[in-house]
């Protein structure tokens, strides 16, 4: 397992993100509502709504230092099936969303336990002009992850510290050799998601990310970035 620090000048990236004007984004901000630039601006628009009302209304999200970096994987490994476990208002699926409509392929498909949660996520990217990246599916993803037939390049874990290790363990069939597994709050939630850590750590390429963060319940935090099938060091 290595350790690696990610400094607070991704905030600068998060504004540059948030102004669609990211290297990725390739395009000029000309052009109306059509077109897009119009498009990345409704997605910005609707992540800094998201990043408002999660904060006012204390729903844990990642915020933006991890969606930033979140968004870096999914632009590194063009992943064709992206699973999140944990959608909650589809702040991080926006992040993750916009990147695969970027890149032209990809879909995310993102399980949210609470039906009232799915339900406004659903609008959110909707609203954001990426529904048609992104399957919201209700129900718990201990048991709905097992029904996943297609084979899952990335898998984002954010669903309650104790569910990540029957999420991982339900999907481990379906993950591609080389798939990268995310996890949230490695370091806020180490103790409750042991089972899980110990698990990546000792099986497989696994890294533990630090973030600085400006959220109302944390500044520091962790990702655990785990390559499955590769062996651990
Ligand atoms: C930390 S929030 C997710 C935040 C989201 N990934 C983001 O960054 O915008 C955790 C969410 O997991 C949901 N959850 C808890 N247990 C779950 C389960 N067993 N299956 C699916 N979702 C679950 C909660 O309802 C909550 O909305």
């Amino acid at each position: 397992m290595k350790k690696r620090t990610r400094s607070a000048c991704l905030l600068a990236a998060f504004a540059l993100v948030l102004c669609g004007c990211d290297a990725g984004a390739g395009g000029s901000t000309e052009g109306g509502p059509g077109s897009k630039a119009g498009a990345e601006d409704k997605v910005a628009q609707v992540i800094a709504e998201l990043d408002r009302i999660c904060r006012e209304q204390t729903v844990y999200m990642v915020g933006p230092e991890k969606g930033v970096r979140l968004a870096e994987l999914i632009r590194s490994s063009e992943p064709a099936v992206v699973v999140e476990c944990g959608t909650a208002l589809g702040y991080s699926g926006l992040w993750i969303a916009r990147e695969l409509e970027k890149l032209g392929k990809g879909r995310l498909i993102t399980i949210e336990l609470d039906a009232d949660r799915a339900r406004q996520a659903r609008e959110n990217f909707e609203r954001a002009g990426l529904a048609g990246r992104v399957e919201v599916r209700t129900g718990d993803a201990r048991e709905l992850v097992s029904k996943i037939e297609e084979e899952v390049d990335f898998l984002f874990l954010d669903c309650n510290y104790a569910n990540y290790h029957p999420c991982f363990t339900a999907l481990e069939g379906r993950l591609r050799d080389g798939a990268l597994v995310v996890a949230d709050n490695a370091g806020l939630g180490a103790a409750g998601m042991k089972d899980y850590l110990d698990l990546v750590r000792s099986r497989y390429k696994s890294e533990t990310e630090w973030f600085d963060i400006d959220l109302p319940w944390g500044k520091r935090d962790a990702m655990e970035l785990t390559v499955f099938g590769r062996k651990a060091e």
